[in-house]
């Protein structure tokens, strides 16, 4: 079965995982995992663009993933720098907007100042929005966000009763994009590991055992294919008025 261009979702997230697993199969360093991975996210990128879609947020670091030994997280620094150094021209090329989402201050003043020019450098684009979640936690998100509006609460700028929904939204990392229509987690676990716990409320959820290293545009293909089998009702039902 094929992908219906006029039933695309808009914005995908992806937890990327099962670089150390992949890598532990062909009795290599985990980190070498996290090397191949590199080339599944340029497939992933490159074909999302092709679709248009507008927005594609890959989970790369969690606010977890800081607690793993230093020689990985130092490996990991190292392949994102590396990356946006590569990349930059392709991604200027294919029209794609760089941004991010997370702690992006407590990452390394090297990786920060890369990122930072590669932002300035695609600002202008019209094409893809590239989020990456670095130093990403959804509960980090949320206290951040809530630390905001307790402030302005506190500054006479804000009621308590004035905060809802869309004042909360606002104050998100990704306030500007839609929320995910579509999550996909590689790896095969079956859980969030604290990603984007506010803006998955309504999204379908595409579990694949397929490791990251392993994944590609076909997987990415079908994974768009199986989101259209979907019925999204948003807690309302879908058939049409009784005559009644
Ligand atoms: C995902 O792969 C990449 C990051 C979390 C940075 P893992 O490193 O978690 O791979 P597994 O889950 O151990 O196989
Ligand atoms: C989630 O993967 C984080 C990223 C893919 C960046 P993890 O491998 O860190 O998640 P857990 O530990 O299996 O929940
Ligand atoms: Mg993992």
């Amino acid at each position: 079965m094929r992908h219906d261009p006029a039933n695309l979702p808009r914005h995908v997230a992806i937890i990327m995982d099962g670089n150390g697993r992949w890598a532990h199969q062909q009795g290599k360093p985990r980190i070498m995992g996290h090397q191949a991975g590199v080339s599944s996210v340029q497939a992933v990128v490159r074909c999302a663009g092709e679709l248009n879609l507008d927005a594609l947020t890959l989970y790369a670091f969690s606010t977890e993933n800081w607690q793993r030994p230093g020689p990985e997280v130092e490996g990991l620094m190292g392949l994102l720098k590396t990356y946006l150094e590569n990349q930059l021209e392709q991604l200027v090329q294919n029209r794609v907007r760089l941004r991010t989402c997370g702690r992006i201050d407590r990452l390394p003043n090297q990786v920060r100042r890369i990122l930072e020019n590669s932002i300035r450098e695609t600002a202008g684009n019209d094409g893809l929005i590239l989020n990456l979640a670095l130093s990403y936690g959804g509960r980090d998100e949320l206290v951040r966000a809530t630390r905001q509006l307790a402030a302005r609460v506190a500054a006479g700028e804000l009621t308590p009763e004035q905060i809802d929904e869309s004042t909360l939204a606002a104050g998100l990392d990704s306030a500007e994009l839609p929320d995910p229509d579509l999550l996909i987690r590689t790896g095969g676990e079956r859980r969030l590991s604290n990603f984007l716990l506010w803006q998955l409320s309504y999204s379908e959820l595409y579990f694949t055992k397929t490791l990251w290293p392993d994944f590609g545009r076909e997987q990415f293909l079908a994974a768009l294919t199986d989101y259209q089998q979907r019925q999204r009702r948003f807690g309302r039902v879908n058939e049409p008025p009784a005559d009644t």
